[in-house]
């Protein structure tokens, strides 16, 4: 009945329920939600882990005795609903210091106040046993490329990443570092677009190892490109470190809808990759409930996450079984894809001068029948 249960490794960011509605055009509309009602209350609906940023939490400059008061509280509730803490991130983009962006901001103090405060929420998260931390541009990147050394940018975005890495190696914490990609928004172009860029920029590090992508399905479509192509790359790549699941309609301003809200057939093949690839990992949702919906409704939002989730998990499924879809994919040629392109000992002058009978124009004769099998996998999509 598509009740998720802590097995499903369900998480979500406190800013996602806790979301009041706030956007360029409009205030609030919804009150403050208390991060021990909002662990409760995730608890209550069969989530297994909660993330935040230090903010979300804590608020910009809690002095210690206020964040060792919040902590206590929040600890509690982690205790008594056995939620656990697998991600934690840094807020880098809310307070205006960070209003040019905080590893590459121009002013050197600003990117030093901004290494501490992640070094410090590295501390954090460690504690809570988390084992990724994610980093996220935010405010990364430039309005007029008149304003900035993109080069030098890229150099100080380099040596921040790594001296987080050495923090981590120095005081032998198990935490990997997950990099989110963003197109824009807020800046007008952000650095690390996609998870290309991401995926290139990790090989430039001291410490590519403990380094990985945190793709968010919105983010890859607001630059137009196919989030579970990109969600694939980082899987062959060893980086699919963590994930941020949403929806988005298009190249538009970042939506953060409910999962499967936006592209579902998109969510579909996403889902059907996640659960036939081998992620282990946590299935994180980085959503924001609509600004028109109040109370319950935030948690018919969250709730719609998870249950559109366990749904595509199950119609994947189905389709993966269908003898039709076997017999559609063997038609369409999908398992000689496997198949490497050369034989074994072949050497590039063997091929060279292989396969003299191959008549390309008898080849293009070949139908590749994919108009069935995609019609097969909307029909299992829409439950037919
Ligand atoms: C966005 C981003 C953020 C980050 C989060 C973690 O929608 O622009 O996804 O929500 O994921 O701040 O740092
Ligand atoms: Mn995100
Ligand atoms: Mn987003
Ligand atoms: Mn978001």
């Amino acid at each position: 009945d598509y009740t998720p249960t802590p097995a499903d490794k369900f998480s979500f960011g406190l800013w996602t329920v806790g979301f009041r509605g706030n956007d360029p055009f409009g205030a609030a509309t919804r009150p403050e939600l208390d991060a021990v009602q909002a662990v409760q209350r995730l608890s209550d609906l069969g989530a297994w882990g909660v993330t935040f940023h230090d903010d979300d939490l804590f608020g910009f400059g809690a002095d210690e005795a206020e964040r060792e008061r919040i902590l206590a509280r929040f600890r509690r509730a982690l205790d008594e609903t056995g939620l656990t803490v697998p991600m934690v991130t840094t807020n880098l983009f809310g307070h205006p210091v960070f209003k040019d962006g905080a590893l590459t901001a121009n002013d050197r103090d600003v990117r030093r106040f901004a290494l501490r405060k992640m070094l410090r929420n590295v501390e954090l998260a460690a504690e809570l046993g988390a084992r990724t931390f994610v980093a996220w541009g935010g405010r990364e990147g430039a309005e007029t490329d008149a304003a900035t050394d993109l080069r030098a940018a890229l150099d100080r975005y380099k040596e921040g990443i790594d001296l987080v890495c050495e923090f981590i190696r120095d005081r032998g914490y198990d935490l990997r570092l997950a990099l989110e990609p963003k197109p824009n928004e807020p800046r007008g172009d952000l650095f690390l677009p996609t998870v290309g860029h991401v995926l290139a920029f990790i090989d430039q590090l001291a410490h590519p190892d403990m380094v990985g992508v945190n793709p968010e399905v919105g983010h890859e479509q607001m630059a137009g490109l196919n989030y579970t192509h990109g969600l694939a790359q980082a899987l062959w790549a060893g980086k699919l470190f963590h994930l941020d699941l949403n929806g988005q309609h298009g190249a538009k301003y970042d939506q953060d809808l409910r999962f499967g809200a936006g592209d579902v057939k998109s969510a579909f093949f996403t889902v059907d990759l996640l659960e036939t690839a081998g992620y282990t990992g946590p299935r994180h949702f980085d959503f924001k409930p609509l600004r028109t919906d109040l109370d319950q409704d935030v948690w018919t939002s969250a709730e719609g996450c998870m249950r559109n989730y366990l749904i595509l998990k199950d119609r994947a499924a189905a389709f993966r079984a269908d003898p039709r879809v076997q017999q559609a994919l063997h038609n369409a040629r999908i398992p000689e894809l496997s198949q490497p392109t050369t034989t074994p000992g072949e050497k590039p002058e063997d091929l060279l001068h292989a396969d003299g009978d191959f008549d390309p124009e008898s080849a293009a004769q070949r139908s590749m029948h994919y108009e069935h099998l995609d019609q097969l996998a909307l029909e299992h999509l829409m439950g037919i």
